[in-house]
């Protein structure tokens, strides 16, 4: 382990559109209330996208932030990954996309879908990369416009998801161990927990499709808690024993913001409460945003300072899930 090229985060960088939907919104569309949405997620309000935004929009906007606090030059950039569940098209790559808006004339790029996890897995692929030597610097970005694709009449799924990006920066080099080794899972025969069943393949565009709302995602919630709180937890353990460190060793803990109950959960089930990083209360959960949005406002608003140990750790459909440790040293 000792003989791997260290990889870090240089920089980071978030963006959330500027519209607001806020739970009192929400119970003038639905049958629901403000009360409710709050105690059974944590949740208050979200980010909602314009017409004209599209998710490399979002991403590129928080890249733009990750490059700047990194202080490096965008054409330094080798390698761009975008993970996403909403895509601004099935292709070319959103990360394509990126790249143009951005300028990043000498990266190589595409897009990785592991749902909800995806940021922790592109973060996990982009520093095999640099750690392999195949590239010395990446932009790896959580980008998500789940507002296209909710059904805004189902009370059960509406409320729970918001727009937004997030990005960092990774380079070859830097003190102590930066990003060290994730564990990660998927479980492949649990996908219809958690869903976008129509306008793929498997289903494609049609007008049946679409008048049965196949199109919008689905979701089995009390599920997915329960499968989500165990796999987080188990695999942090996991995790944290992998890279030789112990969770009193671990000053912030940074899990995927998809509800409060279920942070909660984890927390005292580790015994770390308190030291849970949480912002799901502004931003709902918006996917493979979410674990890249609170990284940058914990190290933003001094959660994560140089020299802290960091554990991510993330659940998404698939079903998919995983967790990392990084030694924070910017
Ligand atoms: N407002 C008011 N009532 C609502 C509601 C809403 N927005 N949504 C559902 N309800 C109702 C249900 O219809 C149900 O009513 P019933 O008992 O009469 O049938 C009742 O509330 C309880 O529903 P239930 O699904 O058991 O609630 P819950 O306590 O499990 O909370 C979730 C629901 C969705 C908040 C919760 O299951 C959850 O967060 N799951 C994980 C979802 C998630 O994180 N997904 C993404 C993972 S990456």
């Amino acid at each position: 382990m000792d003989s791997k090229r260290v990889v870090s985060i240089i920089g980071t960088g978030s963006y959330v559109p500027e519209k607001v939907l806020t739970n009192q919104d929400l119970a003038e569309m639905v049958e629901t209330t403000d009360e409710w949405i709050h105690s059974r997620t944590g949740m208050r309000e979200r980010h909602i996208a314009a017409d004209g935004q599209a998710t490399s929009d979002l991403g590129a906007a928080a890249a733009e932030k990750a490059i700047a606090d990194a202080g490096i030059s965008v054409d330094e950039i080798d390698l761009i990954i975008v993970a996403t569940l909403s895509p601004d098209m099935f292709f070319p790559s959103t990360a394509c996309f990126v790249q143009d808006k951005i300028g990043a004339k000498n990266a190589f790029c595409y897009d990785l879908g592991a749902a909800c996890s995806g940021f922790l897995y592109a973060l996990e692929t982009a520093k095999n990369q640099i750690a392999a030597g195949a590239v010395k610097t990446a932009l790896v970005i959580g980008s998500e416009k789940m507002s296209t694709f909710i059904d805004w009449e189902d009370r059960s799924t509406c409320i729970l998801f918001g727009d937004g990006a997030g990005a960092a920066v990774l380079q070859a080099g830097g003190e102590g161990r930066g990003v060290m080794d994730a564990v990660m899972g998927s479980d492949g025969s649990l996908a219809d927990l958690l869903w976008t069943p129509g306008g793929g393949s498997r289903n494609p565009i049609s007008r049946e499709m679409i008048d049965q709302k196949q199109h919008f995602l689905k979701m089995q919630g009390r599920e997915v808690f329960k499968h989500a709180v165990v796999r987080m937890g188990d695999t942090v353990l996991q995790a944290l024993e992998k890279n030789g460190v112990s969770s009193d060793d671990i000053k912030c803990f940074i899990p995927h913001q998809a509800n409060v109950r279920i942070i909660d959960s984890i927390a005292k089930r580790l015994g770390v409460v308190g030291r849970m990083y949480t912002n799901v209360e502004k931003y709902a959960n918006t996917s493979s945003a979410a674990l890249a949005i609170a990284l940058d406002e914990a190290v933003k608003d001094g959660a994560i300072v140089k020299g802290d140990l960091v554990v991510l750790t993330v659940f998404g459909g698939g079903f998919t899930w995983g967790a990392n440790v990084l030694e924070w040293n910017k």
